[in-house]
């Protein structure tokens, strides 16, 4: 299954995504990780990223597609994919349409996780994150669960750099809701709920 989680910052996609991959097996695809990882080695991707991500805007279109292609094509995406923030605005949706057609594949949903607001700048300046494995956590876990890692603030959960993000999610995300009703793949969870209520209704509304 191919799978495009949609929502705000701090909706809960990676969650969700956790979860998935851990039941499921699926291939978890989070360009956030990915930029991050990059940023962490030391590329010269990585740096080309770091200040459009501290400041909370999004990274120029050509930084994200490669990564997301080179991925796709791995073995571990054959067998399903979950895309957790990607694509992010209309001009990468349409890149993601036509690659997966070169490759004769399709998405099968397009999952928003729809937060309000003021629940978000809650949770984000809350949140803890797996320097390794990129883990998300609240605040008051300090040792990764799953590798041990350490964890940390990541410097775009600040609040004034957290107001930014909603703000371009709203200009340049949302538009992918109208995008993916029109492709008949939109499916809705309301996601300020429990972790586990919320991904109950995600694998019905799946189908899985
Ligand atoms: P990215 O890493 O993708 O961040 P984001 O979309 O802002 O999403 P988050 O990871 O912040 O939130 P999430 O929805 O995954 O929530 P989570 O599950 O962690 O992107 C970062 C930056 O990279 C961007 O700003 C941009 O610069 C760049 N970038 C990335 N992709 C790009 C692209 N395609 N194009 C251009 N630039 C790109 O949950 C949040 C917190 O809430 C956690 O603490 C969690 O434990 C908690 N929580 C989750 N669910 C619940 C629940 N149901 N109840 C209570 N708490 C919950
Ligand atoms: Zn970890």
């Amino acid at each position: 299954m191919n799978i495009v989680l949609l929502g705000a910052p701090g909706a809960g996609k990676g969650t969700q995504a956790q979860k998935l991959v851990a039941e499921f097996g699926f291939a978890h695809i989070s360009t956030g990780d990915l930029l991050r990882a990059a940023i962490k080695d030391g590329s010269k991707l990585g740096a080309r990223a770091k200040g459009y991500m501290d400041s909370g805007k999004l990274v120029p279109d050509a930084l994200v597609i490669d990564l997301v292609k080179e991925r796709l094509a791995a073995d571990d995406a054959q067998e399903g994919f979950i895309l957790d923030g990607f694509p992010r605005n209309t001009s990468q949706a349409v890149v993601l349409d036509s690659e997966l057609a070169d490759m004769g594949r399709t998405l099968d949903a397009a999952l928003l996780v729809d937060v309000e607001p003021d629940v978000i700048i809650e949770r984000l300046s809350s949140r803890r994150t797996c320097r390794d494995c990129g883990y998300t956590a609240p605040a008051g876990v300090d040792v990764c669960p799953r590798c041990s890692g350490q964890m940390y603030q990541r410097d775009d959960d600040k609040p004034e750099t957290i107001q930014q993000r909603l703000d371009v999610y709203q200009t340049q995300t949302a538009p992918l809701v109208e995008y993916y009703k029109g492709h008949s793949i939109l499916k809705e969870v309301k996601g300020d709920r429990p972790v586990d209520e919320v991904y109950a209704d995600v694998k019905a509304l799946l189908g899985l």
